[in-house]
This record gives structure tokens, C-alpha cells and sequence, in this order.
């Protein structure tokens, strides 16, 4: 596995690998990997020749009250597994690469950033579809994979490839969880014991609005008290928003309910800020029990 820090090298290295032919995948990241991110790039493989991992700590994305600064970093066990997981190269930039001296051009998707994470972190999205912009330029993937837990980034990012008329196929992959349901983040790592212990109250009242839709319950009030229900009375977790939509344009659910919409909860635990998702039926990586 090569790994490069130029933007001039990677690019050469991705178009000597489509001059022979091969497809390229890629899948971005901010490092800490953990087996969500593997398991991107586990499916980028499945879908391309040759897969490019990137890690990079973007700072636009980051409010300036953040964890920007102490964002978890492990770039040496991240490269063994990125090795060990079978993907080609891995680009790491320096933040100067990304970001030239006096950078002023931001890519903006409007609407679908303004709900959910985008309420509680106006300019996040403005930083990740700018970072994404840049990455697609430099790395020129035919295929790019990104994670369904980070739901909205996902749907922002595939309309910025249309909108822009991008040439990249863009994958949603499932969720990863711990055994007991809690998605897999980076960020979990900032959780104390009990903390982690209410941190389940997330996965588990996901949990109840699907058994609430698959019982017959068809009106989104009813269902999101199910949902809030869950998330309150815990003495380290502070819910944030609670909501239904739609899974493609995120508008707000409407009654009655057919079981194409998502379930979107964030919730706060001390300093640290978990997200989930889940549709409210079919297929979902939720335990059973
Ligand atoms: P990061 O949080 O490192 O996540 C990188 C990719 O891994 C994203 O596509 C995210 O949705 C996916 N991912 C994280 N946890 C996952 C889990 N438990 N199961 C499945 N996929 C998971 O998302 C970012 O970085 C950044 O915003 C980035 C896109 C790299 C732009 O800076």
C-alpha cells in the first residue's frame, strides 16, 4: 500500500491506474478508523479495481467550539489497517495541500443542509461538500463510498455530484454497530462508562419506532413520543432532535406513514454529540433483541 501526501502524486497514481483500465474507488475519512470505515472500504473494493483511502481532519467542517483540536488521531494504526483491509494507497494530506493560502471557494448544497445536523452545525456541511469537492478532484474516482450513520452527509454529498455533474458514483453503506447496537464512531471514544451505558438509548429508541410502525402506527407525533420517550430521563444524555423524513429530499414526514421514512435522533453526552438513524421498516443493521 502506497501512501502519498501530494495532491500531484495521487492524481498521477489514479490516472496511470485508468489508463490500464482499472476502476477506481474511493472512500474519505478523518482517520480513527474503526470497523465502519472498513467496512467502506470493504464494499469500495467490491465495486472498483483499485481503492483509495483518504485521511484528513478537515477543519471547515469543524465549528470553532469543536473538537477540531482534539479529534482522535492514530495515523500509524490506521495505515496497518488500511493495509490489512486491502486498499491500494492512502492519501494524507497536510492541511496547506487542501486548503491553498487565501482559499475562498465553498460549495454549498442548500436546502438539504439546513435540517437536522445542519440546525445544530450550520456551517458543517459547507465545509464537508467543499472538502469532498476538492478530494474528488485530486483523487477522480469512478466510485466513492460513504456510510449511511452519517446519513445527511451521504443524501448532500450524491446531490452535489448531480447538481455539479460530477462523474462519481456514489454507495451508501449500512451502519456499523457495536454489539449492543450503539453505531460505531470515532467519537465514542470520548464516552466515560456511564455515559457509553445511556449512549444505548439512541440505537434502542430507533429500535422502538420500528416495532411502533411495524404495530400499526402510521401518525409521526405518536411515533416521535415513542422516540423521545426513550432518549429522556437519562442523567448523561441530552437529547437534541428527534424527527421523521423522508429518506431522499428529508422533508418532514407526513401522516400517514408508509415505512420509506428514517428516524433521525442526535443526542449530547457531556461535550460529546452522537447521531443515528434508521428507516422506520425494511432492511437495518439494528440488533434483533
Ligand atoms: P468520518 O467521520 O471519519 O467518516 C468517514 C466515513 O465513514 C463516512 O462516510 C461515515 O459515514 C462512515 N462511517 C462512520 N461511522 C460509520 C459506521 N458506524 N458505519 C458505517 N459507516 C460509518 O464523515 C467524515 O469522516 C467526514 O465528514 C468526511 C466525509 C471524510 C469529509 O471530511
Amino acid at each position: 500500500m502506497n501512501i502519498f501526501s501530494e495532491v500531484h502524486t495521487i492524481r498521477e497514481q489514479s490516472r496511470a491506474w485508468k489508463r490500464q483500465g482499472l476502476r477506481v474507488g474511493f472512500v474519505p475519512t478523518m482517520g480513527y478508523l474503526h470497523e465502519g470505515h472498513l467496512s467502506l472500504i470493504e464494499c469500495a473494493l467490491q465495486h472498483s479495481d483499485r481503492v483509495i483511502v483518504s485521511i484528513f481532519v478537515n477543519p471547515t467542517q469543524f465549528a470553532p467550539d469543536e473538537d477540531l483540536d482534539r479529534y482522535p488521531r492514530d495515523h500509524e494504526g490506521d495505515i496497518k489497517k488500511i493495509t490489512d483491509a486491502g486498499a491500494a494507497a492512502c492519501f494524507l494530506p497536510p492541511v496547506e495541500a487542501l486548503y491553498p493560502e487565501g482559499a475562498q471557494t465553498f460549495v454549498e448544497v442548500k436546502e438539504l443542509t439546513r435540517a437536522l445536523c445542519g440546525v445544530e452545525r450550520p456551517t458543517h456541511f459547507r465545509g464537508v461538500a467543499t472538502v469532498v469537492a476538492k478530494l474528488f478532484h485530486i483523487v477522480l474516482p469512478d466510485v466513492a463510498v460513504f456510510g449511511k450513520k452519517d446519513y445527511q452527509q451521504l443524501v448532500t454529498i450524491q446531490r452535489m455530484v448531480r447538481d455539479l455533474l460530477m462523474e462519481v458514483e456514489v454507495i451508501g453503506a449500512p451502519i456499523v454497530r457495536e454489539e449492543d447496537g450503539l453505531a460505531m464512531s470515532s467519537r465514542n471514544v470520548y464516552l466515560s462508562d456511564v455515559q457509553r451505558e445511556d449512549a444505548r438509548a439512541l440505537n434502542q429508541a430507533l429500535k422502538l419506532a420500528r416495532q411502533a410502525f411495524a404495530s400499526g402506527e402510521r401518525a409521526p407525533a405518536a411515533l416521535l413520543d415513542v422516540v423521545r420517550g426513550q432518549l429522556s430521563g437519562r442523567e448523561h444524555l441530552r437529547p437534541g432532535y428527534v424527527e421523521l423524513r423522508d429518506s431522499f429530499a428529508l422533508h418532514t414526514a407526513q401522516e400517514p406513514l408508509d415505512g420509506t421514512e428514517r428516524v433521525f435522533v442526535s443526542a449530547y453526552l457531556g461535550q460529546t454529540r452522537l447521531i443515528d438513524n434508521a428507516p422506520l421498516s425494511g432492511e437495518c443493521s439494528l440488533p434483533e433483541s
